[in-house]
């Protein structure tokens, strides 16, 4: 057993990470912010590595929110350059992760992305749809708020067409129509650099989610964050409301 972890039956099931301090970590070394998105790209894989060898079941990363769109045009760029290498990787990683029983999925607009990328989300999604080991989600054009919006729109059509009354609408119906459907919900925030806000990320999933803060930036987050992020999980007392 790995000292460093809690026992298997006290992880959480589903991992949200916040990747933030991208930014600051290349600024404090004098480079371009782009290189801090480039070191923080590499932890990702990284952690994902990790995280899917313990036997974690869901992870979703916060990779490029809504808001994300606003930033300078040549960070922007950067960003989708990454996001296009990793899809290029992915292909080759092919054979590697369907050993590992990893499923990935990108969850947001991804009809705002270049159509290239969107493109070759849809072929890694569509190779490793029937892996069930592991699921890892990567937000990507994502807003929490957005994703509700989604959510509530495809239930109106259902009322509209009167094949639902509003009466009958449930939280089920809610979640059924969540990029997330038939995931478990977040156990576990993990959110780097200091901040500590949700910044529209899953923002429905989040409901009972449990916090972990820490001060170092993202592309510095090793395994041990991690196993402290997890301990420290497992040690609280979730009640869900009640006593
Ligand atoms: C927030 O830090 C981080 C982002 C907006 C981008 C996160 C994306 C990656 C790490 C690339 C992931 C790659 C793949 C392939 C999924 P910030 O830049 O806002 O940091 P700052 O607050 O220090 O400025």
């Amino acid at each position: 057993m790995n000292s460093s972890l809690p026992p298997k039956e006290f992880f959480p099931r589903h991992i949200g990470i916040i990747m933030d301090g991208n930014g600051r970590w290349a600024t404090q070394k004098g480079l371009p912010r782009s290189e801090g998105h480039k070191a923080g790209a590499k932890v990702f894989k990284k952690i994902t590595e990790y995280a899917v060898d313990l036997g974690i079941e869901s992870l979703t990363y916060y990779a490029f929110s809504t808001e994300n769109w606003r930033r300078p045009p040549e960070e922007v760029t950067a960003l989708m350059a990454l996001f296009r290498e990793y899809l290029e990787e992915a292909e080759d990683r092919k054979l590697e992760n369907e050993k590992k029983g990893m499923r990935i999925r990108f969850i947001g607009e991804t009809d705002t992305l270049p159509e290239d990328i969107a493109h070759r989300m849809e072929t890694t999604e569509q190779e490793s749809a029937g892996k069930n080991a592991a699921i890892v989600n990567i937000a990507i054009s994502y807003g929490g708020r957005q994703e509700i919006l989604h959510s509530v729109r495809e239930i109106a059509r259902q009322v509209a067409s009167g094949a639902l009354s509003p009466e009958e609408i449930t939280q089920e119906h809610i979640e059924s129509h969540l990029y997330t459907e038939g995931q478990p919900e977040l156990d576990l925030i993990i959110r780097p650099s200091g901040e500590k806000r949700l910044s529209n990320f899953m923002v429905w999933q989040s409901a009972y989610a449990e916090f972990w803060y820490s001060d170092v930036l993202w592309p510095d987050f090793t395994e041990q964050d991690f196993n402290r992020a997890i301990w420290d999980f497992a040690k609280r007392n979730r009640r869900f409301g009640g006593v």
